[in-house]
């Protein structure tokens, strides 16, 4: 098991397959992109596999969440993804996405073993889309949105970050475009995760701005705490049900005393947090030969080491070296 020295346990694994995107929503890059991890730094497939068989065989793992930058870039998931599916006991597969290429990929994925994904969207808007992440694709990622659904990859919840100015007045028109489709809408504080620092407290619209945005439209009631468990989001019951709409507050309402992640880089790094500092190479311990058995110890070690909270309202806090998109979401 992977245990920390607060007594929580890392279930869900999330690994990063690739640090590379098609977009550039202005909340993780700048429009130029990123420095890209050379291709040989990258874990291979079977190198990705062999951590995650690791993960799940010995240390514990019961979900596998694959995220990126943007994993649908991956010219092997779908192979990556029958091959956790043969795992034993059979882990939870998720993927998060922007949705680009999830119209061609959506049913190879779920006929490989995929339960669920997990899609951005933060605008209905074509203009609004190509301002905030810097290129014209609205349409593929409905399209992605669409065959998700029909390739029975359910639930489908779609993430949206709102920012000041840029789409802060879609929330209602969000929440009503899920309700129609049958998608499960969460909205996300803005983190300071963006690789040009630019995040500031002003800017984010919190978890309490969104409530009242949509509290104007619809009725929300709270869903049972007790239902929650680790997950990120707090759940609303819309207009009495049966939908609801997810709230993640991760910076005014933190939920790191129940967190259950711990993550895998694309680059074969385990990080205990997503604002961890320290990180544990397991690319090249695996590289030098070390056994299975050597490979556990350090991850159990690196989990062990995680720290109580994000710590974004410390004064001291500083902000991860790499961004989201190296990190995985
Ligand atoms: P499920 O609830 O299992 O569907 O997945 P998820 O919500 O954890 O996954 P997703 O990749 O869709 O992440 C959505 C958002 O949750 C991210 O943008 C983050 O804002 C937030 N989040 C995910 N993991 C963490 C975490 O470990 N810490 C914090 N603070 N936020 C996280
Ligand atoms: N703050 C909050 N969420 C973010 N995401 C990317 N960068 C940030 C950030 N700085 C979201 C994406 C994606 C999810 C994995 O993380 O929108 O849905
Ligand atoms: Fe790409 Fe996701 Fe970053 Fe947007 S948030 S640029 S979709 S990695």
């Amino acid at each position: 098991m992977l245990v920390d020295s607060f007594g929580r346990t890392a279930t869900d694994l999330r690994v990063s397959l690739t640090d590379r995107c098609n977009l550039r929503c202005s909340y993780c890059m700048p429009p130029e992109g990123l420095d890209w991890l050379p291709r040989p730094e990258l874990l291979t497939d079977d190198e990705a596999v062999r951590l995650v068989s690791l993960g799940v065989e010995r240390l514990g793992v019961r979900e596998v969440r694959y995220t990126g930058g943007e994993p649908l870039l991956r010219r092997g998931l779908p192979e990556i993804v029958r091959r956790t599916a043969e795992l034993r006991p059979r882990p939870q597969i998720s993927l998060t996405t922007n949705g680009i290429g999830l119209d061609r990929l959506a049913a190879p994925l779920a006929d490989a073993g995929l339960d669920r994904v997990n899609v951005s969207l933060d605008t209905l808007d074509p203009a609004t889309f190509k301002r905030l992440a810097h290129r014209d694709r609205l349409d593929d990622v409905l399209r992605g949105l669409a065959a998700a659904r029909a390739a029975g990859l359910a639930p489908v919840k779609i993430n949206a970050v709102l920012m000041r100015g840029v789409n802060d007045h879609e929330a209602v028109p969000l929440l009503r475009f899920c309700l129609e489709h049958g998608y499960r809408l969460r909205f996300i504080e803005q983190m300071p995760l963006d690789a040009q620092h630019g995040w500031t407290r002003d800017g984010m619209i919190t978890a309490d701005e969104i409530l009242d945005r949509l509290g104007a439209a619809f009725s929300l009631v709270p869903e049972d705490p007790d239902e929650r468990g680790s997950a990120p989001a707090e759940n609303f019951l819309v207009d009495g049900g049966p939908a609801s709409v997810g709230v993640i507050g991760s910076v005014t309402r933190p939920f790191c005393g129940a967190c259950d992640r711990v993550r895998l880089t694309a680059d074969g790094q385990v990080r205990n947090c997503l604002f961890a500092t320290d990180e544990s190479n397991l690319r090249d311990a695996m590289r030098a030969g070390a056994s299975d058995d050597e490979l556990a110890d350090r991850w159990r070690a690196a989990v062990r080491a995680k720290r109580a909270g994000h710590g974004i309202d410390d004064p001291s806090f500083l902000q991860p070296a790499r961004p989201m998109s190296a990190i995985g979401g």
